[in-house]
Formats: C-alpha cells, sequence, structure tokens
C-alpha cells in the first residue's frame, strides 16, 4: 500500500471533498433494516468508520439512547454534531476501530462500507474485533461489497463472498448473507447484505 491508511489520510479526504463513499443519507438496506429493529431503546449500538454517520441519526431519531459513532476522522464526527446537536458529545469516539474497549460488550454493530475502506490485510482482524466487541447472540449487520474494483492503492477494496465468509465463521452463525435487493443503483448487485450473530 503506498499511503498508510491513517487518521491523517481520512481527515485529508473530507477536507478535500473526496468522499465519493458517502451517500449523503442512510441507504436503502439499513434504512429498512432499522425500521424492523426491535431492540430494547437502551442497547447498545457501535457504527465503526461511521464517517457522516447517518445511521446513527436515523437510529437517534428512532429514540435509541446508546449509540456510539468510532471513526479517525474528527470532520466526520464533527459532521454527525453539525447535523444532529442532539446526539450525545460522548458517543462521538475519536478512536480506532482496532483499539476500541471490549467492555461494556455492544449489542449490534453497524457495517457501512468500513470494511473495504481497511488494508484488506485487516480484514481477518476486524472480525475478530466485531466478534470481541460482541455480546453472545450479539449482532454484525451491513453491508460488503461482492465485487473487484481492480487494484488500486486505494480504497473501496472490493472482494467476494466466499472470501468473507472465512473471516467470519470461527466467531458468527450466518442469518443474511445474500445480495441486497435494494442497494443503491450504482451499487446494484454488487452488495452483500450480512446480518451475522455472535456464537
Ligand atoms: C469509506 S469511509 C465510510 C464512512 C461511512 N461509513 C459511510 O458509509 O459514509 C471509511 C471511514 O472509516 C474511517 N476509518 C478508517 N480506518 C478507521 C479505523 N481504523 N478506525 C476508525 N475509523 C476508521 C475513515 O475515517 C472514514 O470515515
Amino acid at each position: 500500500m503506498d499511503s498508510p491508511l491513517d487518521a491523517a489520510y481520512w481527515q485529508e479526504r473530507y477536507a478535500a471533498g473526496r468522499t465519493g463513499w458517502d451517500a449523503g443519507a442512510i441507504t436503502p438496506p439499513l434504512r429498512e433494516y432499522f425500521s424492523q429493529l426491535e431492540l430494547p431503546a437502551n442497547s447498545r449500538i457501535l457504527i465503526p468508520g461511521a464517517g457522516r454517520a447517518y445511521e446513527a441519526e436515523a437510529l437517534h431519531g428512532q429514540g435509541y439512547k446508546n449509540i456510539f459513532v468510532a471513526d479517525l476522522a474528527p470532520a466526520a464526527l464533527a459532521a454527525l454534531h453539525q447535523r444532529v446537536p442532539g446526539f450525545p458529545a460522548e458517543h462521538l469516539l475519536l478512536a480506532d476501530f482496532f483499539a476500541l474497549p471490549a467492555q461494556p460488550p455492544y449489542d449490534l454493530i453497524v457495517e457501512q462500507t468500513f470494511f473495504c475502506a481497511l488494508d484488506p490485510a485487516l480484514r481477518p482482524a476486524y472480525a475478530q474485533k466485531c466478534a470481541e466487541l460482541l455480546r453472545p447472540g450479539g449482532t454484525l449487520m451491513g453491508l460488503l461489497f461482492d465485487t473487484d474494483f481492480g487494484p488500486s492503492s486505494e480504497p473501496p477494496f472490493g472482494g467476494t463472498r466466499e472470501e468473507y465468509r472465512a473471516y467470519f465463521a470461527p466467531y458468527f452463525n450466518f442469518h443474511h448473507f445474500e445480495t441486497a435487493y435494494n442497494s443503491l443503483p450504482p451499487r446494484q448487485g454488487r452488495e452483500l447484505f450480512i446480518c451475522l450473530k455472535k456464537k
């Protein structure tokens, strides 16, 4: 990898407006999943690599009280704070996902274009860290690109469902792991909707 995908890299991308991943709103698969969510209002929810965190805004609007967003880039957290001033400031974690404390555990982790933004060498560690952060029976849900973006030193990095399955299988039972039917048009047919339960 030419450039380290560190905090400075991500902060620079926000500063330069190179945020092509940002859909500007919650994406349909997550919106639909959240509309059926039946977790208690005090459930602990983590959105890692949250960016501008439209998912956090949606869940906050639904009355969830313990949503945490983690990101390396101050600009990402600032964007949520600006849009949703009532979102608790202490739930904005300027932190490396891999260094987040595992206690108390989370009930739900939401994935949206974070996995594909990581150096692919970190994928096994991502699966392991998600498992470490969740309570037994806790859920990792969201979207993973099931597509080849071609060679690049910059994210997004693609992959296949077979590859991903191997990372998650040691820690999770698979409830959903199939092509999303309601992706945004440019992502149609290229995303997996996943809902995995920690063993
Ligand atoms: C491609 S963006 C996706 C943002 C958001 N999930 C979305 O869909 O709009 C990846 C995000 O992950 C953050 N990030 C990258 N590595 C991280 C890490 N190790 N820990 C926490 N956040 C990280 C970046 O700052 C960036 O905001």
